[in-house]
Order: C-alpha cells, then sequence, then structure tokens
C-alpha cells in the first residue's frame, strides 16, 4: 500500500508537536504524520533537569494526551527513527525500512547531547541528560547519592547541582570555561548566580578540566586537573549539537544546524523546513545566522511553519526568551547577549531581585533577571516593538516603570 503524501515532520519534541498543532488548529486538512524516533508520546523537557528526582517513576510531562493526535487526524509512528531523507522521490525512510511519502518535510530533530571526552565516560554512575529516561535514570540514583559531580557549569549543570543539593548530597560543578554559563549569561550576573549556589552548599571548580572517571564497576571518582572527587554519580551537561546529519547527508545546507530562510524553508529545497534547536536562521535581532536552543524557539518556529504551510506565511521575527530555575532562583533572559558592548546591573526592589540589562552601541539589546519575573515580562514587552530602548532612557527607571510610561503614551496618542 502507498500512503499518500502530505505533511511530514521529523522529530517528535516540542518542535515537531507545535508544527502539526499549528497545521490543525490553521484548518490543514490533508495528511499529517509525526516520526518520532523516542517511543514516548511528545513531552516537554525542562521539567526534566527541575523536577525528576521528586518522582522519577510517575514524572508527567507530555505535551497532549494521545488523544490530541487521535482526533485531529495526525499519524504519531514512534519508535521509529528516519535514516535518510530521498528529497529526489520527495520520501522519507525509516529504520525499519518504510518510505514515507511527502509534499512538505519539516525536520525538527533538535540537538544531542556533545559526548564527555574523558576515559571512563561511560561507567555505570555517568549520565547525560536529554530524554525522559535518562531523567528516570537521573532521578533514580539521586535517591541513594551521597557525591554528586555535575560537569559543565551551563543550563543542565547548574539545574541538576540545585535538584542534587535539594536531596542532601554534595554537589561539586566543575566547569571547563573560566566561568559559568559563559555561552548566555553576562559575567556580572554570573558571578551573582555563583555565589547564589555556592551560599547554598554547591561547590563550584571553574577553569577544571575532567581528566578521567573512575571506578571498578560504578563510578567513584573523577579526576579532574586539579584534585580527585568523590564521587557516586556523575552528571554532565557539556553542551549540544544540532541533529542535523540527515539534511547534510542529503545534500542540504548545514553548518551547524539546518540552513533556512526567514520563513524557515531549507535554502536548497523549498519543499524543506527546519524548526527548533536543529535550524539555523536569520533573525532581526542577530547580525547574521542563529541557532537557538529553547522551548520558545521551538514553539514559536513550529507554530509559524505550522501556519505557513497551512496558507499563512511570515517572517520568523518572535523575539528569544529563555528561563531557568536553579533551586530558589529563577533566572530569565529576554532578547540575544551577542555582541553586547556594556552590561548595566540594576537591583531590585528585595534583595533576591537583581537585573542585567546588556546593550549594544547604545542601544538595549537583552536583559537578564533572577528572581524578577515583572522586570522580565517588561523587557519583552520593550524589546519586541520596534521603538527602540537607549541607555539614556534607563538612568534610575526600571524597565518596568518604562514599559508602563511608554504603555500610557500610547494609550493617550
Ligand atoms: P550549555 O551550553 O548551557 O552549558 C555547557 C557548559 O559546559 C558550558 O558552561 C561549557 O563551558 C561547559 N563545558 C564544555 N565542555 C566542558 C568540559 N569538557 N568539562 C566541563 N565543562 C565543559 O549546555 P547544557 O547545560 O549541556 O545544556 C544542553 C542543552 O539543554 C542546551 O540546549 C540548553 O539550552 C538546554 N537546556 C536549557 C535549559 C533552560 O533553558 N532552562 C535547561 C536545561 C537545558
Amino acid at each position: 500500500m502507498t500512503a499518500r503524501a502530505g505533511v511530514v515532520v521529523v522529530g517528535g519534541g516540542q518542535a515537531g508537536h507545535s508544527v502539526v498543532s499549528a497545521l490543525r488548529g490553521a484548518g490543514h486538512d490533508g495528511p499529517v504524520t509525526v516520526l518520532a524516533d523516542e517511543r514516548h508520546l511528545p513531552y516537554q523537557r525542562p521539567p526534566l533537569s527541575k523536577k525528576a528526582h521528586t518522582d522519577p517513576d510517575g514524572i508527567q510531562v507530555a505535551l497532549v494526551p494521545e488523544s490530541f493526535y487521535r482526533e485531529r487526524d495526525i499519524e504519531l509512528r514512534l519508535g521509529d527513527r528516519v535514516a535518510a531523507l530521498d528529497t529526489a522521490a520527495q520520501a522519507v525512510v525509516t529504520e525499519s525500512g518504510t518510505r514515507v511519502p511527502y509534499d512538505h518535510l519539516v525536520l525538527a530533530t533538535g540537538a544531542r547531547n556533545r559526548a564527555l571526552p574523558v576515559p571512563g565516560a561511560d561507567v555505570p554512575g555517568v549520565h547525560a541528560l536529554r530524554s525522559l529516561d535518562d531523567a528516570v535514570a537521573i532521578g533514580k540514583a539521586l535517591g541513594t547519592a551521597g557525591n554528586v559531580v555535575v560537569v559543565g557549569g551551563g543550563f543542565i549543570g547548574l539545574e541538576l547541582a540545585q535538584v542534587a543539593a535539594a536531596v542532601g548530597a554534595q554537589v561539586t560543578v566543575v566547569e571547563l570555561a573560566g566561568r559559568l554559563l559563559s555561552r548566555a549569561v553576562s559575567p556580572q550576573l554570573q558571578e551573582h548566580l555563583r555565589q547564589r549556589h555556592e551560599r547554598g552548599g554547591v561547590r563550584i571548580l571553574t577553569g577544571t578540566a575532567v581528566r578521567a572517571i573512575e571506578g571498578t564497576g560504578r563510578v567513584e571518582r573523577v579526576v579532574t586537573d586539579r584534585e580527585v572527587l568523590t564521587a557516586d554519580l556523575v552528571v554532565y551537561g557539556i553542551g549540544a549539537a544540532p541533529r542535523d546529519e540527515l539534511a547534510r547527508e542529503a545534500g542540504l545546507a548545514v553548518d551547524d544546524g539546518v540552513i533556512v530562510d526567514e520563513q524557515l524553508c531549507s535554502i536548497t529545497d523549498a519543499r524543506i523546513s527546519a524548526v527548533g534547536d536543529c535550524a539555523r536562521h536569520p533573525h532581526p535581532h542577530a547580525a547574521g545566522l542563529v541557532r537557538l536552543e529553547s522551548v520558545q524557539n521551538a514553539t514559536d518556529q513550529g507554530t509559524l511553519v505550522g501556519r505557513r504551510i497551512a496558507g499563512s506565511p511570515a517572517p520568523y521575527r518572535s523575539l528569544p526568551w529563555f528561563w531557568s530555575d536553579q533551586g530558589a532562583v529563577k533566572l530569565q533572559i529576554a532578547g540575544l547577549r551577542t555582541d553586547t558592548d556594556e552590561v548595566l546591573v540594576v537591583p531590585g526592589d528585595s534583595p533576591e531581585r537583581l537585573a542585567a540589562y546588556s546593550f549594544r552601541a547604545g542601544r538595549l539589546v537583552a536583559v537578564e533577571t533572577l528572581n524578577w519575573p515583572a522586570e522580565h515580562l517588561a523587557a519583552r514587552r520593550l524589546l519586541e516593538r520596534t521603538a527602540p530602548v537607549f541607555r539614556s532612557d534607563l538612568t534610575g527607571s526600571t524597565l518596568g516603570a518604562l514599559a508602563r510610561a511608554r504603555r500610557s503614551v500610547e494609550v493617550r496618542t
């Protein structure tokens, strides 16, 4: 039997789910198929590094129940990895040998964790965290772990460090770079974050390289270039790389992500789109092409492509924003910090609140906040508007006050 061609989405994560949800939401009534390599229903990843320890076996993260797909006539094929794209014949081929034809193909393949390049990284008790299965394994191991070593002081590492500290483990974070979160957070804000982690009992070693992981049958030690750390659980989060190999092997333009235009179509083949962590795209807030790893980006890009296929095209312009819950600290970021040349740190109205405004040539382009959701939302409102905010607009004013003032001017005029 030959399947009817329609929209085929490769990847059952947040981005893939958003595509099909938007397609049906916009009234598209042709065949829609999602091909996912994991066996779970599409699920949310953010809770995995924040909540897995509370109930590893009972963790509920599905984005929607299975009935959502059934009621919308969306075919969800779980547990069958796509092995190749046949772009000439407009079909994908799965590992089980099934050929699925497409009119339009959406790559929503996400990213994979970078592997830890040291001897012993495969010893039992050493985990990476990306999938639900990873989170369940880590959650169970945390139940008995006394000494936890976290390799990588990025988002995953710092969230998990707090989770491990919350269950009473002795936690050490080993970060190769000279500071934490160097990919996404300003030096000024990371210093405050570091102090808060250390005050909470997490030990942080920056500028430190892991040389080896050792143990007989199970992890016992992490050897660094400074000291040997006792460990009965090691979790590493040392960054991610896009899963763009299907596109590369099919001859699409790829450079650390599938290169797409402002409507998120492959620049090589207009019958293929890419969304989420695996897409490298132009953005009005970036100087060149960017690839963003966030729920906001996956959701908004998926929605944009779903609506485009359903007949309402638009360029991708959503303001990037991120969040990370690290124990009692909620870090939120609005905008992109790349190529910024000045950072202004602004204390909030209580000691745990703080904001850092980042400027590019005097113009506000990104705002990081700690425990200050109202200021984050004000930042998003201001950065989404076309009227720029300049350094000179901010003397003695929070963004919340500025947003209110600008809104009242807009209402009057
Ligand atoms: P990351 O890029 O945030 O942080 C990786 C950290 O590991 C960096 O600080 C880097 O300097 C360090 N590192 C690299 N090589 C190292 C080595 N050999 N030894 C020690 N440190 C090393 O990536 P992370 O934390 O792995 O997260 C992976 C993905 O998950 C990203 O896409 C991230 O955005 C996403 N994520 C996002 C969250 C959020 O937005 N709240 C939460 C958790 C994950």
